[in-house]
């Protein structure tokens, strides 16, 4: 398991703390980290020892159950509870993963830990800043372009073109790997970062486009493609079993093919 930097953990210090309700039996503590650009006090670990009694096996169950009857003050992005949106994403017992499908039972250390994707900015307790990520991911034209008419009913594609795309095509852009790749924290600005470079991929080999050219010039730079040294954070960390890395490793070979 990759276990990552949190954000800037050592500035942070203890916050409130939370204790169980007289006559629990089944207590866990959460230790979550929380930050308000409008409070005092910033950051800090507050701590709730939770009574697991009435709550869901997930680590989005316990969080909407402290929101709901401990803390409401505590905020999160989440939305459809069943790992497709992506908006859950956090870092989990020193983990990028989402919050819906991880079992808080599963998490390692006597206390749940739980901060925000690291370095992003924070927006509010568990909620990073994403506009760079969304931007790079703009960046990269995640749609067909094609410069032959438009067909009367549909752009067909062969069952075997199809099936490249697998394996791609499922990234529902939670920012995990990106936000836990090291080249990424330290080039975030000018590196693309493994999820876009996968939809870069997922759109260079898609048998109906007809922009690679334009696709491989935009991506011939020595930072937005080549900052990725297959340190495979990335793929350890997707929670929907995807592999940026080989993407990455495949756009680089397609450089060298059209150049050979
Ligand atoms: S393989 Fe590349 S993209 Fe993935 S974590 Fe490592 S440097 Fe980042
Ligand atoms: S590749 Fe995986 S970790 Fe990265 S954004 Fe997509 S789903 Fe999330
Ligand atoms: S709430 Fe949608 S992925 Fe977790």
């Amino acid at each position: 398991m990759v276990e990552l930097a949190l954000p800037k953990n050592s500035q942070v210090k203890a916050g409130k703390h939370w204790p169980a309700p007289a006559g629990a039996t089944k207590v866990k503590t959460f230790k979550i980290y929380r930050y308000d650009p409008e409070a005092g006090g910033n950051p800090r670990w507050d701590t709730y020892d939770v009574d697991m009694d009435a709550v869901g096996p997930m680590v989005l169950d316990a969080l909407l159950f402290i929101k709901n009857t401990i803390d409401p003050t505590l905020a999160f992005r989440r939305s459809c509870r069943e790992g497709v949106c992506g908006s859950c994403s956090m870092n989990i017992g020193g983990r990028n993963t989402l919050a819906c499908t991880s079992g808080w039972a599963d998490v390692p250390g006597k206390a749940v830990q739980i901060a925000p994707l690291p370095h992003a900015p924070v927006v509010k307790d568990l909620i990073p800043d994403l506009t760079l990520f969304y931007a790079q991911y703009a960046s990269v034209e995640p749609w067909l372009h094609t410069d032959t008419p438009e067909p009367q009913a549909e752009w067909r594609q062969s069952p075997e073109d199809r099936l490249k795309l697998d394996g791609l095509y499922e990234c529902i852009l939670c920012a995990c790997c990106s936000t836990s790749c090291p080249s990424y924290w330290w080039n975030g600005d000018k590196y693309l970062g493994p999820a876009s470079l996968l939809h870069a991929y997922r759109w260079l080999i898609d048998s109906r486009d007809e922009a690679t050219g334009d696709r491989l010039d935009a991506l011939e730079d020595p930072f937005k493609l080549y900052r990725c040294h297959t340190i495979m954070n990335c793929a350890q960390v997707c929670p929907k079993g995807l592999n940026p890395a080989k993407a990455i490793a495949e756009i680089k070979k397609m450089m060298v093919e059209r150049v050979v």
